[in-house]
């Protein structure tokens, strides 16, 4: 489509994301009845970045990810996701350039689904296998992430047999099936015991050193869960931004502390963050 200089006056706030952002929120509000879910947003990922968003409960960081993911459009606001701007794209063919693991989409998967397939599925953007015919290099790369993620010996376990640590990582090596330019996990680690937090930490640590691994998002409200590596952070509180910029800059005490309302104590230790009250 072309704009010409007679319908440019229609366009004067014609939002145009810079060229090397992955991301880009402009103004972003979601809005459900009267309460603003986030409000004003502005955000910008570029390529190569590692981002934390941090927040407590309900400060809208799953929205966040839900609006970033193309799943959810604004209310207010201007959002660019990989060279589109959402409202002016086919979401649906937007979406498979994106990797997303969140617990809703867990939800989509059905129990019965094989792993194999839950992993497979990703490249049709679908959660339940049907009848689809896929190609032998999907199935290949498929079986390959499922090898990298530790899944090998379940990769015909039903979805629904799985613990909690074994259904995140089908999750994450279902996002990266599509070799997405975006990576969007939101709280990979929620419900895993201490071991598997560890063995999540370090894999996600591996995927933040790698040069050729998409841009990624990690959502989550544990300090303990930032894997070295990790390049940016972006506090949410009560749908707004409190701080966003270099993760050294803003995971600190001061600004940790006006995200979770409460005086914390910060410490860190060969990359790794931890957190208790002051
Ligand atoms: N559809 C909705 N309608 C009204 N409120 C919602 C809706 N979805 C989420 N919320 C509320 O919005 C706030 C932000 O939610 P969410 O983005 O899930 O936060 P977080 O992921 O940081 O815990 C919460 O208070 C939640 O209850
Ligand atoms: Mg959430």
């Amino acid at each position: 489509m072309s704009t010409s200089a007679s319908d440019a006056h229609l366009h004067d706030d014609l939002f145009a994301p810079d060229s090397d952002a992955v991301l880009q929120l402009r103004g972003v509000t979601v809005r459900r009845g009267t309460k603003n879910l986030i409000e004003d947003v502005d955000w910008t990922v570029r390529e190569g970045e590692r981002w934390i968003v941090m927040g407590p409960n309900g400060a809208g960081k799953s929205t966040l990810l839900q609006v970033a993911a193309a799943r959810m459009h604004p209310t207010t606001g201007d959002v660019g996701i990989l060279d589109e701007v959402l409202g002016a794209v086919d979401v649906f063919e937007l979406r498979p350039r994106i990797g997303l693991s969140s617990a809703q989409l867990a939800q989509q998967v059905p129990d019965g689904e094989k792993v194999q397939d839950a992993v497979v599925t990703a490249s049709y953007g679908v959660t339940g296998r049907w009848r689809e015919e896929y190609e032998v290099e999907d199935e290949g790369r498929a079986l390959a992430l499922i090898t990298q993620w530790g899944l090998s010996r379940l990769a015909h376990r039903r979805f629904g047999t799985l613990s909690e640590g074994e259904r995140k990582r089908v999750l994450i090596a279902r996002a990266l099936m599509t070799d997405p330019e975006l990576m969007l996990l939101d709280e990979p680690a929620a419900g895993l015991d201490l071991a598997g937090r560890e063995k999540l930490v370090a894999q996600l640590t591996e995927v933040a050193e790698d040069e050729f691994a998409p841009a990624l998002v990690l959502v989550t409200h544990h300090l303990e869960e930032v894997p070295p590596g990790f390049t940016h952070a972006l506090l949410l509180r009560d749908g707004q931004v409190v701080t966003a910029g270099p993760i050294e800059q803003t995971l600190t005490e001061e600004h940790l502390s006006a995200a979770f309302g409460m005086p914390l104590k910060v410490s860190q230790h060969k990359g790794r963050y931890a957190a208790v009250a002051a």
